[in-house]
């Protein structure tokens, strides 16, 4: 109703001046006018200028007296001829009512307060009050003292008003065609197709979101780091036990029984199954010799090495298990150097925090050959973080009871301005190769890092509970961009 009306109108008369008085006119809602009109403007139909006025609508106060008369009014009818008793007066009337009625009142001179009794000092009196409220709501003009008077007693407040001017737009016609968006077969059939007219392509409107899977930031980051890896020639391990035996993440790596790191506070021992059922008795028995008694120019631990220690089940702490597990399997055959590496969960009994979890993921690599040293180690961490666009490396000497040397890594980070440290690394102990059978010639450089570091980094996440476990907000997940490792 409200396009026939402007188009229309427009069709016999220039303009529609002002689009509030055009809809009061017509009894259509305004707003109604307004969305018609931004329609037909986007389409060209119609031009458009804005027009803003001041108005004045009723506040609370005001419209309540548009219904029961301002308060001086109710009071004063109020008041019979005879005169009353101010307390009994009062008892009429709401005390808002009666106090605001007695002010006005009194300052109009309608009643006299007398000692003894309240009295009216005229016969009748006009509601001009409730009388200026009612013009104002229909939307008509008052006198600037009227609207003074109103707005101190706060029964008007300003409101900018909005609307248009409307002229013809260059694609005015007086019925709006329906441009249709598909050519059907209906279309053809009834030769309707010629006189149809189509809807333009909107080169520039945006596709609809995607519903689908999304890849989490840390398998993003993981993907890259894999091709890296692959691109470097290096094989993935195989990663799929969580639980390991205490043999293999301890053990096997000459890390002794008595170490914290074995302690409950700091790994997860399972109930069930509590302990592991095999593992390769002639290199246990080697493990077991070299912890006690050592070997290999080595004194070893000198203490009471127990079986049933290293049969307990856990969830493994560092991915250096599968590492050692790997590291045994190739000492079985004829000896060929490797290059390893895994992606994959860890899991460390650890207070939460901002940066801490109690499970999360490592980065490692390893490469085995005769006659490495810590020259290979320090090219190979160079050309791998290189690729991870860190440049600026630095190493400090640091302990792992599996390692000798080992070395913690800092990398330079541009944006913060500072050393941050990335990652371990280090040449595996003879105490940890010789008992798996690997030659004596043979030595492993490797390294390892967390997933997640470089994940918050990438993505600009601050806490890690925002990036992994139940608090992420899926948001996140749909939105993250891609990872572009090393390019930036
Ligand atoms: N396993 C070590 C850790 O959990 C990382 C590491 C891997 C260190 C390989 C040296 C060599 O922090």
């Amino acid at each position: 109703m409200a396009e026939e009306a402007i188009l229309g109108y427009l069709q016999h008369t220039e303009e529609i001046k002002d689009s509030g008085e055009f809809a009061a006119e017509r009894n259509i809602d305004h707003n109604e006018i307004v969305n018609v009109i931004k329609s037909l403007h986007g389409f060209r139909y119609v031009d458009a200028e804005d027009i803003k006025r001041e108005t004045w609508v009723l506040t609370d106060e005001g419209k309540t007296y548009t219904a029961t008369g301002s308060p001086e009014f109710q009071l004063f009818n109020a008041i019979p001829p005879e005169g009353i008793p101010k307390d009994e007066l009062q008892k009429k009337l709401d005390p808002s009512v009666f106090k605001i009625g007695c002010a006005q009142a009194a300052k109009n001179k309608w009643v006299e307060m007398g000692k003894q009794l309240v009295t009216r000092k005229v016969q009748n009196v006009d509601d001009k009050v409730k009388g200026l409220l009612l013009q104002i709501q229909q939307g008509q003009g008052i006198g600037s003292d009227d609207i003074k008077a109103l707005k101190a007693r706060k029964l008007i407040v300003p409101q900018t008003w909005k609307g248009y001017s409307v002229r013809k737009g260059p694609n005015y016609a007086p019925k709006r065609k329906q441009v249709v968006t598909d050519l059907t077969r209906e279309n053809f059939q009834s030769g309707e197709w010629k006189e149809l007219e189509f809807k333009e392509y909107n080169y520039s409107a945006k596709g609809a979101p995607l519903e689908g899977g999304h890849l989490h930031p840390l398998l993003k980051v993981r993907a890259q780091l894999k091709q890296i890896f692959l691109c470097m020639g290096f094989e993935e391990m195989p990663t799929n036990n969580f639980v390991e035996s205490s043999f293999w993440n301890f053990d096997a790596l000459f890390q002794p029984q008595q170490h914290p790191a074995r302690d409950s506070h700091d790994t997860f021992f399972l109930d069930a199954p509590s302990t592991t059922k095999r593992l390769p008795e002639d290199y246990v028995e080697r493990v077991k010799q070299i912890h006690e008694t050592g070997g290999y120019e080595s004194r070893g631990y000198v203490y009471d090495w127990k079986r049933e220690e290293a049969n307990k089940n856990l969830l493994r702490t560092h991915t250096t298990a599968v590492s050692s597990r790997m590291l045994y399997q190739l000492a079985q055959k004829p000896f060929a150097p490797k290059k390893y590496f895994s992606i994959d969960r860890v899991f460390r009994n650890e207070a939460v925090d901002r940066t801490h979890l109690a499970e999360f993921h490592q980065i490692e690599g390893l490469v085995c050959d005769r006659g490495l040293t810590l020259c290979d180690l320090i090219g190979v961490l160079h050309d791998f973080f290189s690729h991870l666009g860190m440049t600026k490396l630095k190493f400090k000497p640091a302990y792992n009871p599996y390692t000798e040397p080992s070395m913690e890594i800092f990398s330079y980070h541009e944006g913060f301005k500072k050393w941050v440290e990335v990652g371990n690394s280090g040449m595996f102990r003879p105490e940890m190769l010789r008992p798996m059978g690997l030659p004596e010639d043979v030595q492993v450089i490797a390294w390892g890092l967390s997933l997640e570091r470089p994940t918050m980094i990438l993505y600009g996440i601050d806490n890690i509970r925002d990036l992994f476990g139940p608090k992420v907000d899926l948001g996140l997940i749909k939105k993250n961009s891609i990872c572009r490792l090393g390019i930036n």
